[in-house]
């Protein structure tokens, strides 16, 4: 039985993910971290280890800067924190662009090594062949349409996708090259609704919004956004916590508390006894 064999078994699959097409939202949440994976898990069908985590933790501009090896890292947290959901893991930007041979190189470390269940691959229309590839030889991948964050650099920015009808069209042709690939999932970002209603009208498996409006199968947020770590979040972001806010004040509290010597106290203080001569000290906690 290999390592991951009974972790495999009891967590959601990949086909438990198909069968939910027009059924119940599927819940789903970034984690890049084992605790928080662990948090999340009993609430969730899926967690993305996204790139995301290159600006969420790492503090990078765009996720262009995100390494295969940073990918493998965060999967095998959150994998160690999670034993239900199914965990996805995105492939960086590089990974899966050029021969074929070398996607599923790619593909198959992060399988390996994670032990995730399938990868997450942005559908620029270059990959699409590289797609079908991984998942005639054993890969399951979710696909990614509409604003595709790696393509940062030649859009200039992250901005809303399929405004107008061109590439509205566009995006519903991305849909179809992914689909007739063998996506068992889309996520679909930074559309209008009358575009994700068609898009989930003619896609056959799931499709998970985030900023798509309520049209899709199912809904994926960066959970840090969600939880309120950052100043400013994208318009679709609805803020489930003050992470920010109570982050600041614990860590202003603590540092009055040490300043003033209020912290560590008599509670929190280990004090040593000499129980017979010559016997080594023993250190105990007060109280
Ligand atoms: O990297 C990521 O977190 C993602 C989600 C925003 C879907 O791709």
């Amino acid at each position: 039985m290999s390592a991951h064999a009974s972790t495999a078994e009891s967590r959601i699959s990949v086909r438990d993910i198909r069968l939910r097409k027009g059924q119940d939202p599927l819940v789903c949440l970034t984690a890049y971290t084992a605790p928080m994976a662990g948090l999340m898990d009993p609430y969730c069908d899926i967690l993305l280890v996204g790139d995301s985590v290159g600006m969420v933790v790492h503090g990078l501009p765009s996720t262009v800067g995100v390494t295969l090896d940073m990918m493998i890292l965060h999967g095998q947290a959150v994998m160690r924190g999670s034993r239900r959901a199914l965990v996805v893991v995105d492939m960086p930007f590089g990974s899966c662009e050029g021969a074929p041979e070398v996607a599923f190189a790619n593909a198959v470390r992060v399988l390996q090594e994670t032990g995730a269940q399938a990868v997450k691959i942005e559908c620029a229309p270059a990959v699409i062949g590289n797609i079908r590839y991984l998942v005639d030889r054993g890969v399951p991948v979710m696909g990614h349409v509409g604003l595709r964050p790696q393509a940062v650099l030649v859009e200039g920015g992250f901005r809303a996708r399929g405004r107008e009808a061109e590439e509205q069209n566009q995006i519903l042709a991305e849909m179809r090259g992914a689909v007739d690939a063998g996506v068992f999932a889309l996520v679909v970002e930074g559309v209008a609704e009358s575009l994700a209603t068609e898009l989930t009208a003619q896609c056959p498996v799931p499709t998970i919004g985030i900023g798509a409006s309520a049209a899709c199968d199912g809904q994926i947020l960066v959970t840090e956004d969600m939880l309120g770590l950052f100043e400013s979040s994208p318009r679709f972001v609805r803020r489930y916590g003050d992470l920010r806010g109570l982050v600041a004040s614990a860590v202003e509290r603590y540092a009055k508390d040490v300043s003033t010597r209020r912290f560590p106290g008599h509670g929190e203080t280990y004090f040593s006894t000499r129980r017979k001569a010559g016997a080594p000290l023993v250190d105990i906690p007060a109280g």
